[in-house]
């Protein structure tokens, strides 16, 4: 598929495998809408794009919070016109035991990672369905296909993305929609360093634009082929 011109919302992409997303598919000639919280990282990123040459613009909207996301996905429709690329990146991490974990961080962490999806891709899907084309990419991880020791809340949520994933490209692929449900392996981002999980060795360990490469590899496949999940890890950590 020719990716020159198309419009893709990337959520979570001021930074991390958001942002290198984003810049991969400005050089690719997609214009992209890039979504957070972080106003400053926002305009940063946003300016990177349009140094590369493509329309970039920003909405800052908690995925979390179905009225803003509705406002702020009608935003972006109304400055990019439409939208034919929806990234499902935004997401939030933390490890602890079932027992001790707080409340509030369990549920945050499943309101971020499923809610927030659902609402995003509710509030898009429509547009690419009037489309009849579209592509969709949900960001999984290997922690939503086995669950680890303190990992309860974050496996959970990608188990549910995995699974929110499968029933919706089985909904929408006679739209000609394609939904793909990426599970990556530890990757060099803040969440990453931040969880102690890695080092972010470059030699060594996945980096954000590895990672990249594969969305826009899966965006180029002919229409006619779908890739529905993989995986991606370091060769050799
Ligand atoms: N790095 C890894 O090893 C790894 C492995 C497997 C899967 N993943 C998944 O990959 C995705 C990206 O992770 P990353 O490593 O790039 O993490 P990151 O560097 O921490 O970036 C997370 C992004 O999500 C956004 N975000 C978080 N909560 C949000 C909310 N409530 N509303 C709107 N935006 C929100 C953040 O933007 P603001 O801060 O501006 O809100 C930020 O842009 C996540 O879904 C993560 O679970 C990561």
């Amino acid at each position: 598929m020719k990716l020159k011109n198309k419009k893709a919302i990337i959520t979570g992409g001021g930074k991390g495998l958001g942002k290198a997303t984003a810049i991969a598919f400005a050089k690719k000639g997609i214009d992209v809408a890039i979504t957070g919280r972080n106003e400053k990282i926002l305009k940063e990123t946003v300016a990177e794009l349009k140094a590369i040459g493509v329309n970039a613009t920003f909405e800052i909207f908690d995925v979390g919070n179905y009225e803003e996301v509705k406002q702020g996905i009608k935003n972006i429709i109304a400055t990019l016109g439409c939208v034919d690329i929806l990234v499902n990146n935004a997401g939030i991490a933390a490890f602890g035991s079932l027992n001790e974990m707080e409340v509030s961080k369990w549920t945050a962490i499943i309101q971020t990672n499923v809610m927030g999806m659902y609402y995003v891709t509710k509030e898009v899907l429509p547009y690419l369905i009037e489309k009849n084309a579209g592509d969709i990419i949900n960001i999984s991880s290997t922690a939503g296909l086995n669950g680890n020791a303190n990992t309860s809340a974050y496996s959970a949520s990608k188990f549910a993305v995995i699974g929110m994933s499968e029933s919706l490209m089985k909904e929408v692929r006679k739209n000609n929609i394609r939904v793909c449900v990426l599970t990556p392996s530890t990757i060099a981002t803040d969440m990453a360093i931040e969880l102690g999980i890695t080092d972010g060795n470059v030699e060594k360990v996945l980096q954000s634009e590895d990672f990249a490469q594969l969305i826009v590899s899966a965006l180029e496949l002919p229409r006619r082929a779908m890739l529905t999940n993989a995986s991606l890890w370091s060769t050799n950590p």
